[in-house]
């Protein structure tokens, strides 16, 4: 911190939240941009723009690091070097959180300095530091819900104007809400790194993010929308976890809910994320889980924690657990371009386009589903709720 008490920031990134983050703090008499790093510095920025990551770890005026450049590299090594060099770091990177969730975590603890990423899940949403908050007092059992703010937008817009799938896609990406390589957004892997990240904080454990099995949006049609219309539900793409005696289940999946669910009716790029404690109940979370300042907000709240004083990461327990689907079991929706002998031993109902399975375990039908793709790379999965 500098003579004068303002905190004082590194800024890695001035992209579509990087300089949400910017803008924000220009405006604040208690912190400051003392330089940023960018490949791209947008009009009307006025910080030093410096070349070289040493030059951060060696200025001792510079107390806390904001990582937004996303990805995995460079990003670990400066996060890294950042903690290793006595800086707090806040990070909106779900993609480095995620994978490498323990080890940041133990040098954040190692070096007393604070290690925050409440903008990496839930968007501007105060998801992660709730979930702390509930985890401290009260024993999680279940973490679910809507977490991405892309697949939500363009799910949504298909549903209201029977519009397709590409369209809805670029309007996404026009608004800045999906990732750099909006494959992530469409296939759940974006979803699977902030269930992953929920997961670690509630339920106090270090899942291997490859176990939770995955199922995205990327092959559904318009088609498919007009039949889930006409069966009175709505498709989203969900997140599911709950505690198990010596385990966790996890999931990503698109769902077929009622509309008296209340995840039918997010809107837009909004996310609806709840926890369940085992006497509290359930509590959910909604807010925009994607765009500029909806993210930049969460990110200037971490600042805001780490000078008041908050340090290390929201929890500091690291069991490893795994992942057991095999007791998840429900009817689903399916779209192939024919019926094998597993399908025709699961049949319950037909459709215009598709059938309803009788009930299936997630992992037979993420299993079938992915060796199904071999012959029809399109096929679709939904689960009815
Ligand atoms: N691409 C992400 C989403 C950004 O759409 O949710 C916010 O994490």
């Amino acid at each position: 911190m500098s003579n004068n008490g303002k905190m004082r920031i590194a800024l890695l990134g001035l992209g579509t939240v990087g300089y949400g983050v910017y803008d924000f703090i220009r405006r604040r008499g208690d912190m400051e941009i003392a330089c940023a790093m960018s490949l791209v510095v947008p009009d009307g920025v006025t910080c030093p723009i410096v070349k070289n990551i040493e030059d951060i770890y060696a200025d001792e005026t510079i107390d806390t690091v904001v990582e937004v450049i996303g990805g995995l590299h460079p990003a670990y090594e400066w996060v890294s070097g950042a903690l290793k060099a006595g800086k707090h770091v806040i990070t909106a990177n779900k993609l480095l959180i995620a994978k490498h969730y323990a080890e940041l975590v133990g040098l954040a603890k190692e070096k007393s300095v604070a290690l925050r990423c409440t903008a990496a899940a839930g968007g501007g949403i105060p998801w992660l530091t709730s979930l702390k908050r509930c985890a401290d007092q009260e024993p999680v059992i279940r973490i679910s819900g809507i977490m991405n703010g892309t697949t939500n937008f363009i799910l949504d817009t298909m549903h209201r104007t029977g519009g397709s799938f590409s369209s809805a896609l670029e309007e996404a990406q026009r608004l800045g809400y999906a990732e750099a390589n909006p494959a992530d957004d469409l296939n759940g892997a974006d979803i699977r790194r902030k269930l992953v990240i929920s997961a670690n904080i509630g339920y106090g454990c270090v899942l291997d993010e490859n176990e939770v099995a995955v199922e995205g949006i990327e092959h559904i049609t318009d088609a498919d929308i007009a039949v889930f219309r006409r069966l009175g539900r709505v498709c989203k793409l969900i997140a599911a976890s709950r505690k198990l005696d010596g385990g966790i289940a996890a999931y990503i999946e698109p769902a077929l809910m009622l509309p008296s669910m209340p995840e039918s009716a997010i809107p837009e790029n909004y996310n609806l994320i709840s926890l369940t404690g085992k006497h509290i109940g359930k509590q959910s979370f909604y807010g925009q889980g994607a765009g500029r300042y909806p993210t930049a907000y969460n990110v200037v709240q971490d600042c805001v924690d780490v000078r008041s004083g908050i340090r290390g990461f929201y929890t500091e327990q690291l069991e490893p657990a795994h992942v057991d689907n095999s007791t998840i079991i429900r009817a689903y929706y399916v779209r192939t371009d024919g019926v094998d002998k597993w399908l025709q031993s699961k049949v319950d109902k037909i459709l215009d386009c598709g059938i309803i399975t009788k009930p299936v375990s997630v992992p037979e039908i993420h299993r079938w589903a992915k060796e199904r793709r071999k012959t029809d790379p399109d096929c679709f999965i939904a689960s009815l709720r």
